[in-house]
């Protein structure tokens, strides 16, 4: 049984560890402790004083709760007329430099000072002195730094060294004139993640693309998630008169400057607000009811000329659950092909989601060990790497570190393997594992992971065949492993999970088996038992003549590789249905004008196969309507059988269809062992040598960089000037 200690606050008896703070065990037993420099996600550090308590039989008058540690049969009081009044000392002390400007402060309203001032209801101050000033720091371009307002309670220098292993905010100076900034005061030049921001208790860092925008109490707020990577980050998106003006993370955790600022690209003036069809070589305007019945005409042509197979569906990593099922349907019982696929296929590795299925990003510090093979796993998932930082800061385990070049991960790593590709690195590390020997260097990692009893296994987002068989060797000699597959695309697992894939079913069930023959009861169709193709068969197809018309939701092919453009150029008729009027679009016949995720609801599926809800935050922009809408109307005038109001009926029906959602709660997820596909040799992975190998980058840095959303956001391409400039 674990081993724990009595204590008693405020007369509330309770158990807990040994090793648990006064504040800790307080929170456990319900009562609450004023606090301004502790957080739940940062080392106890005790700078504020606010927290003081009474100890019962202690010498000292007041305790810090929050770094003092409990003893057994400890009795504490958490609220006296004493320690009322101490506190309200130490605020007037807070007070005494800190401006009274919360008429313009934009935290005002969420300021843990401001309401802890109005909870002890301090007087006029017995202080005459001038206050301090500092000059502000405007030239971030995502932070504004109002440094008088700081309390120096450091939690901004402590969450970006601790949780982000950055380290780009210390306090300087001494005495009176210390004050926290950058290195020789500099701009800052960091993740821009903003957690600086979220965490201050005052308003010394606040978000420059909120300035301004609203107060806090007159503002919407909507649970969503984020849009830019497999970790499937809750936000909370707050609006103001019906538009989103701030990202924040919904579950206090963490959010990238893409999670944050990036938002801001469903504002973009490139945004598609009405159907565009082609009219002599030039895309223009039209009708809903003249856009569909071109495409529905050309669909037909095409497949009564040369049958349902010379057409191709490619859906995306940015629709919803409910959106990629409805696509698949429509594609297979409604065109009647199993031509449907995604081109995101050629960015995640072998073996996901039949070798290498995720674990829980929150317990990768759970393990003794973490083994990342990927160097640059915090540019493409940065709350991964966010884990990783937590599991060697907070938990103090060992990291043995592949990398090529060199960042924040080589300072926490117990070991680093300088190698240029993870196959190298395999190469060495592998027969250490098995038979010893090796440098200095591959002993030393082979140690680490050998001691370990549980190891977390990071899985490089590309892997050559070479390697996976090298990384299945390698977690042969290892115990108690948890594999955590980067996968850059945000509801990748979704898409995958719904059957965007040629020779699956929704919940990967293979094509062509009974599974055939019940969905074609449920689906009230005549299913293809031929084969499908995939991503690259289509393409291949398409400059052979196979594949005259291609149906693309949600992705920019072109966009990512310019050469694909002369391919699709070859295809009879082309529909893009989109938010933007991508390089993909401009080649279209018809393009469809879709929302946002911020403008839609339904539901997404992390990495970790955890079922989570979108929810609408604004109005979709113009015409546009959600990619489910768009593909039921066209379900519709095609003769196939859709009826759903809202995507809460699709979803009803996924779970009817689909056992790995049937009794999936939102939050929740599916287990491995439940997938027809776990240990199979099944590959849901593709590979190129040619398509996509040179994805199109916007900035010097991946966190930065690239795709359809991101490079339209205002904020993150202020980044990237940032960065060039700094
Ligand atoms: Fe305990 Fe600041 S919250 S000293």
């Amino acid at each position: 049984m674990e081993n724990t200690v009595t204590v008693t606050i405020d007369g509330i008896t309770v158990k807990v560890k040994p090793t648990a703070t006064i504040l800790e065990a307080a929170k456990a037993a319900g009562v609450r402790i004023p606090v301004l420099c502790a957080d739940d996600k940062l080392h106890p550090y005790g700078s504020c004083r606010i927290c003081i308590v009474e100890v019962e039989k202690s010498p000292r008058k007041f305790t810090p709760s929050c770094t003092t540690p409990v003893n057994d049969n400890m009795s504490v009081k958490t609220m006296t007329p004493d320690l009322a009044e101490a506190r309200k000392r130490i605020l007037e002390l807070l007070l005494n430099n800190h401006p009274l400007d919360c008429p313009i402060c934009d935290k005002a309203g969420s300021c843990q000072l401001q309401d802890l001032v109005h909870e002890y209801g301090l007087g006029p101050s017995k202080f005459s002195e001038k206050k301090r000033t500092v000059a502000p720091s405007y030239h971030s371009s995502v932070v504004d730094r109002e440094v008088s307002r700081c309390v120096l309670c450091g939690k901004c220098v402590r969450v970006c060294r601790e949780q982000n292993a950055v380290g780009e905010l210390a306090f300087t100076r001494r005495g009176d004139k210390s004050k926290v900034s950058t290195d020789f005061d500099q701009p800052l030049d960091c993740e821009f993640c903003g957690e600086c921001i979220e965490i201050c208790p005052v308003g010394a860092l606040t978000s420059k693309q909120f300035k301004f925008k609203g107060r806090t109490w007159n503002l919407e707020r909507s649970t969503s998630v984020c849009n830019y990577c497999g970790c499937g980050c809750r936000t909370s998106f707050e609006t103001r008169l019906g538009r989103i003006v701030r990202v924040k993370s919904a579950e206090k955790n963490y959010l990238c400057s893409k999670g944050r600022f990036g938002w801001d690209a469903v504002h973009h003036h490139d945004r598609l607000t009405t159907p565009l069809v082609r009219v002599s070589g030039e895309l223009v305007p039209a009708t809903w009811d003249e856009a569909l019945a071109m495409v529905v005409t050309n669909l037909n042509v095409i497949k009564n000329k040369k049958g349902a197979g010379s057409i191709g569906g490619l859906g995306s990593v940015r629709t919803t659950n409910e959106e990629s099922y409805l696509f698949q349907k429509f594609m297979r019982s409604v065109v009647g092909t199993n031509n449907v696929d995604l081109l995101a296929r050629l960015k995640v590795p072998k073996g996901l989601n039949t070798e290498f299925f995720s674990g829980e990003l929150s317990k990768i510090s759970e393990h003794d060990a973490v083994l990342v093979l990927d160097g640059e796993v915090g540019e493409f998932n940065p709350l991964m790497g966010i884990e990783i930082v937590r599991a060697v800061n907070r938990k103090y385990k060992k990291l043995v570190l592949v990398n090529s070049g060199f960042n924040k991960f080589n300072r926490l790593a117990s070991t680093v393997l300088e190698y240029l590709t993870p196959e190298a690195a395999l190469a060495d590390l592998v027969p250490a594992l098995k038979a010893g020997g090796g440098s200095d260097r591959v002993r030393e990692a082979a140690a680490i992971l050998k001691d370990a009893s549980s190891v977390a296994v990071i899985i490089p987002a590309r892997t050559t065949a070479g390697e996976f068989y090298q990384i299945k060797e390698l977690l042969s000699y290892l115990k108690g492993v948890t594999t955590y597959p980067i996968v850059r695309r945000s509801n990748f697992q979704g898409a995958l999970d719904m059957g965007v894939i040629p020779g699956y079913y929704p919940g990967y069930e293979k094509a062509g088996t009974d599974a055939t023959n019940r969905l074609a009861g449920v689906w009230n169709a005549i299913l293809s038992e031929t084969p499908g193709l995939n991503a690259l068969e289509m393409l291949a197809g398409i400059k052979t003549g196979k594949v005259s018309a291609l149906y693309i939701m949600g992705d920019d092919p072109v966009g990512s590789d310019k050469g694909l453009k002369d391919i699709l150029n070859k295809l009879e008729f082309l529909v893009v249905q989109d938010i933007f009027l991508t390089e993909t679009a401009k080649l279209a016949d018809v393009v469809l004008p879709a929302c946002s995720w911020a403008e839609k609801s339904g539901t997404v599926t992390s990495l970790e196969r955890r079922l989570q809800q979108l929810s609408r935050a604004e109005e979709p922009l113009g015409e546009s309507k959600p990619d489910w809408d768009i593909i039921q109307t066209l379900a519709k005038k095609m003769g196939g059988s859709m009826h759903y109001g809202t995507p809460a009926d699709i979803l009803k029906e996924i779970r009817s269809t689909v056992p790995l959602y049937a009794d999936l709660t939102v939050g929740g997820i599916w287990p491995r062992e439940r997938s027809p596909l776990a240990g199979a040799d099944d590959d849901l992975s593709l590979w190129s040598d040619t398509v996509m190998k040179n994805e199109v980058i916007t900035s010097d840095r991946l966190l930065f960089s690239s795709g359809t959303m991101i490079g339209r956001s205002g904020e993150i391409s202020t980044l990237c000037r940032t960065k060039a400039e700094v």
